[in-house]
């Protein structure tokens, strides 16, 4: 078994063709940076991530043909959500777990129930996804960034021996980074088809991470890190532990919880934590 996943880039809302100049169907169906449909006037830009499971065909070598992916959102999904955005609900009021599910099984048909994931990224920091084996549950991903100084050192080494290990991450007065974070929820989907309002989720986040961690320096004002090197795979564990029991209830739906967190250290460094097993990235 194998999985593919493809990414189809879409932009919505704008079906009125006010300022507009060709209508859709006039259009080249790319799957380029530019999306299709294309930006028009006001829209809204979408990434819809399918992910594919099955075997390799032995003569093409393909699980699937990726154009059949493009094809089965533009010809299955893409007026649903045209449909959904400029219909008479308040977009805002749209039950984003029972969206997922029809988006879901949409595609299940064109793409022979092969479909094992759905993520749909609504802004570049906010996601959701589904699971065909999971169809009560949505996950939650959202994106957020703090600024903090950090010093690699062990207090029980020596300071030669810190020197060697972290190098420039050693700097006595400590250096800084721009860290970002995911925190990914696993939720259920309530009998209406909602899940919890994500502002809930940043609230959390705003009271028990980056107020504790923004403009700190880790080692000096954190308490977690007194004793604990603030490395970005330690910095991941913290986070973890200062939400871990504060989901369940969110929107008053019991049952949510932590999924995983993802840190980045740079652009290059990050590291995801997982409750009990994880994957480690290092310092710079
Ligand atoms: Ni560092």
């Amino acid at each position: 078994m194998i999985e593919l996943k493809r990414t189809v880039r879409l932009c919505i809302g704008t079906s009125s063709g006010a300022g507009s100049t060709l209508p859709p169907q006039m259009t080249r169906r790319s799957n380029t940076f530019s999306a299709w449909p294309a930006m028009r006037g006001l829209g809204r830009y979408l990434e819809i991530d399918v992910t594919c499971h099955g075997h390799i065909e032995t003569e093409t070598g393909y699980m699937r043909n990726i154009n059949q992916i493009d094809e089965a959102v533009r010809d299955h999904v893409l007026g649903y959500l045209e449909d959904l955005v400029s219909g008479p609900e308040d977009p805002a009021g749209i039950a984003l777990g029972e969206t997922m599910r029809t988006i879901l099984r949409r595609l299940e048909p064109p793409l022979q129930d092969t479909v094992a994931c759905l993520c749909l990224r609504l802004t570049p920091y906010f996601s959701l996804e589904i699971r065909s084996d999971g169809m009560n549950h949505i996950t939650v991903g959202q994106q957020y960034e703090f600024a903090a100084a950090h010093r690699l050192h062990q207090t029980h080494l020596a300071d030669e021996k810190n020197r060697q290990l972290f190098g420039k991450c050693n700097n006595a007065a400590g250096h800084g980074h721009n860290y970002r974070i995911e925190v990914s929820v696993r939720a259920p989907i309530d009998p209406a088809g909602h899940v919890f309002a994500v502002e809930e989720l940043d609230n959390l986040v705003a009271d028990h991470v980056l107020e504790k961690l923004d403009h700190k320096h880790l080692n000096i004002d954190v308490p977690e890190f007194a004793d604990r090197n603030p490395s970005v795979e330690n910095i991941a564990q913290v986070i973890w532990s200062l939400l871990e029991d504060k989901l369940d209830g969110l929107g008053s739906i019991a049952g949510a919880q932590l999924e995983q967190i993802t840190v980045w250290e740079t652009a290059k460094t990050a590291c995801t934590y997982r409750g009990k097993q994880q994957a480690g990235g290092a310092d710079n």
